[in-house]
């Protein structure tokens, strides 16, 4: 067996048991027998290799030097294991022979913890056969602006095709829904890496290119929410296309009509919902219409639709909108509420956005998909501006996987009200620094989306 075919079959094997420890108790006959086979594999493994070493590295994972490539089998294996080491800072794990199922086991559940968690545990347990490295600050920082650098260029190619592609429909050219197909999926790429990295673009709200921004951070949001309850990539492909293509009927509203910032009358009110049944014939327009089109042409057609059956276009009393027109429902609606428009000068703050999504649950929202679309923003969402005992000003710039009430915070504004680049602080490990409330970055001449470009 070659180092790379063992290295593939140790992650399929560890992958289990992963899953076991996450939903069962320790003594548990499917935890036991998961460990077991591991066990067995790498002992036969320990005849010819002295020990086993993982190495994540840029989202990589090497075994024994020899990186693992995410190829279908291996990737629902790779992605995890990739995720729960970056989450716990862990840059290498090393088996020793002589493990047996107990250490195995004991080790397994740490692992799936949050990082306070498994430091505790790994330091006052001993792992005699279980090596562990952690990464050192500057690797993680290095690591962070990587991701960041490649993301951003993710996002501004993204909302150049998006920008082509209603353009393109609203002077009446031809459009090849299939050209965008590669940008979706670096976007799908992009979140599966670090969903922090571009999710903290989705701040950025251009006021005079609104619909533009507005579409693609649909997109992402859905894309985020999509991968948070499971969706394989060639799904999150359809949905990330469908988010970005949900008001595409906007292109057939006069403009003035959307950029107007007086109340609507009533008349003009229904001019604007027939943005849903124009969404269809746009998609309709264009050209390599096919399965990806279909689904979009249902969440354009079905994104107003509300959770108990209120909402525009009417519908039947017993239709209900797909998951993915669910899923964008809640995206476009926490876009809106927190960008200013001509309409709606002062967007709402972040979390309060997302305390509107969660107290309509049921009425407007999906309740399951609200609840995930909350754990995955946090309580406050990155790119908030939360005022902090000390008098300074903090941006959220991730969120804590274990704590989503203390989030990793960069310092912008000091105690003077000076704006600084300040460091950053992971309030989950914070004794004395608390959250005071959070607050509208325009009060301190700031704004969060510049601080992520
Ligand atoms: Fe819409
Ligand atoms: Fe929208």
């Amino acid at each position: 067996m070659t180092i790379y075919t063992a290295g593939k079959t140790v992650v399929a094997l560890l992958y289990p048991l992963l899953k076991a420890v996450q939903v069962y108790d320790i003594k548990n006959d499917v935890v036991i027998n998961s460990a077991k086979k591991f066990v067995e594999f790498i002992e036969d493994l320990f005849s010819t290799i002295s020990s086993l070493e993982f190495v994540r590295y840029r989202d990589y994972i090497f075994f024994n030097k020899q990186r693992l490539k995410y190829e279908i089998d291996s990737y629902a294996n790779l992605t995890f294991l990739n995720n729960q080491l970056k989450n716990l800072r862990i840059k290498s794990i090393t088996f020793l022979p002589g493990i047996n199922q107990q250490e195995l086991i004991d080790f397994a559940d740490i692992l799936i913890k949050d990082k306070v968690t498994f430091l505790k545990h790994f330091v006052l347990k001993r792992y005699p056969h279980i090596n562990v490295q952690f990464l050192k600050a500057h690797e993680e920082a290095d690591e962070l602006a990587e991701n960041g650098e490649a993301a951003k260029k993710t996002y501004f190619k993204a909302l150049k095709v998006t920008k082509n592609l209603m353009q393109n429909l609203w002077t009446g050219r031809p459009v090849d829904v299939k050209s965008s197909r590669r940008i979706v999926y670096s976007l799908v790429d992009s979140i599966s890496r670090d969903e922090f990295g571009i999710l903290a673009l989705t701040t950025i709200k251009n006021f005079d290119e609104y619909t533009f921004n507005h579409s693609l951070n649909v997109g992402i949001l859905a894309l985020a929410l999509g991968q948070r309850i499971g969706l394989d990539r060639k799904s999150l492909a359809r949905l990330g296309t469908s988010g970005i293509l949900h008001d595409i009927g906007k292109v057939e509203i006069p403009k003035e009509l959307i950029n107007k910032t007086q109340k609507l009358t009533d008349q003009e009110w229904e001019t604007l919902k027939l943005h849903s049944n124009f969404g269809v014939r746009e998609i309709l327009k264009t050209r390599g219409l096919d399965e990806i089109s279909m689904v979009a042409i249902a969440v354009a057609y079905q994104h107003h639709w509300n959770f108990d059956g209120t909402g525009y276009p009417l519908r039947e009393k017993d239709e209900e909108p797909t998951l993915f027109a669910r899923i964008v429902r809640i995206c476009d609606s926490y876009d809106a509420m927190t960008t200013a428009r001509a309409y709606q000068p002062v967007p709402y703050l972040p979390h309060f956005a997302l305390r509107v999504i969660w107290s309509n649950q049921n009425r407007l929202f999906d309740p399951v998909l609200s609840k995930v679309f909350t754990q995955l923003l946090g309580i406050y969402p990155v790119g908030s501006c939360l005022e902090l005992n000390t008098g300074e000003i903090g941006l959220v710039m991730r969120q804590n996987p274990s704590t989503i009430d203390l989030p990793i915070v960069k310092i912008i504004v000091d105690k003077n009200k000076k704006k600084v680049d300040g460091k950053t602080l992971d309030l989950g490990m914070e004794t004395v620094i608390k959250i005071v409330r959070p607050t509208y970055p325009q009060i301190h001449g700031v704004n969060p989306a510049a601080y992520f470009l």
